[in-house]
């Protein structure tokens, strides 16, 4: 299965938010292919980030789709002020929300796809279910919360499991990692399966986003043609 398109989206997260607007500009030039939106709540995750207003700004800054990660409890009672402000494909924790199937279809009702993600030392089970109204499944590969935290070698075998599970479905579920991707995480996680590679600091850390977007494609290009 090496029909699916690989896709760069780099987290904003890492960004320069004192000018954000060309940070994503910047991205988008680079040939990112998605941006993507960390919101975290301080609630299931410790860490504060940013709203659907600033999703709404990037969203006015970039012709590219917006990849909204809710960390969130019960996303159920805000999604919507996400797809309002812009997004295109909006992922939420099954293990923060009180009814996933529901709110699977609910996103998907609202025109936009619908991801669905766990932490690492949550069972894809939890999940599995719903396969058929799932457009995308992120294997977090550190604990969500925090950029530049180190890839979790083990999550390896789980996006496996996922790929696996994914191939004996009939239509297209887009596999993505998300936390610590870099060159050589992106290439081992290419041979697992993964198509859509989430990336912070190594993109916004460095002096050139295009160099880096293009090293993540090519290692992710080699990783998928040496499974
Ligand atoms: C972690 C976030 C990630 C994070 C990735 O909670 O979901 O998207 O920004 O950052 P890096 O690539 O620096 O690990
Ligand atoms: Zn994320």
């Amino acid at each position: 299965m090496k029909s699916k398109k690989i896709e760069i989206a780099p987290s904003i997260l890492a960004a320069d938010f004192r000018n954000l607007e060309r940070e994503v500009k910047a991205a988008q030039d680079s040939g990112a292919d998605r941006i993507h939106c960390d919101i975290m709540d301080g609630n299931f995750v410790p860490n504060i980030s940013f709203g659907p207003i600033v999703v709404e700004a990037v969203k006015k800054s970039v012709t590219i789709p917006l990849d909204v990660h809710l960390m969130i409890t019960r996303p159920e009672k805000c999604y919507n002020e996400f797809i309002d402000a812009g997004a295109d494909i909006l992922t939420f924790h099954a293990e923060a929300c009180n009814d996933s199937a529901a709110l699977l279809e609910s996103i998907r009702k609202r025109g936009i796809k619908a991801g669905i993600t766990v932490n690492p030392d949550i069972p894809i089970d939890l999940f599995l279910p719903y396969l058929d109204t799932i457009d995308q499944i992120l294997i977090m590969t550190v604990y969500a919360g925090y950029g530049g935290q180190k890839f979790i070698d083990e999550m390896l075998s789980k996006v496996e499991r996922t790929a696996d599970c994914i191939k004996k479905m009939n239509h297209q579920i887009d596999l993505q990692v998300d936390g610590g991707i870099n060159k050589e995480t992106a290439f081992l996680c290419a041979q697992k399966g993964v198509n859509v590679f989430v990336s912070g600091s190594y993109i916004f850390n460095a002096a050139d986003y295009r160099d880096r977007i293009l090293i993540l494609k090519q290692s992710a290009e080699s990783g998928m043609n040496d499974d």
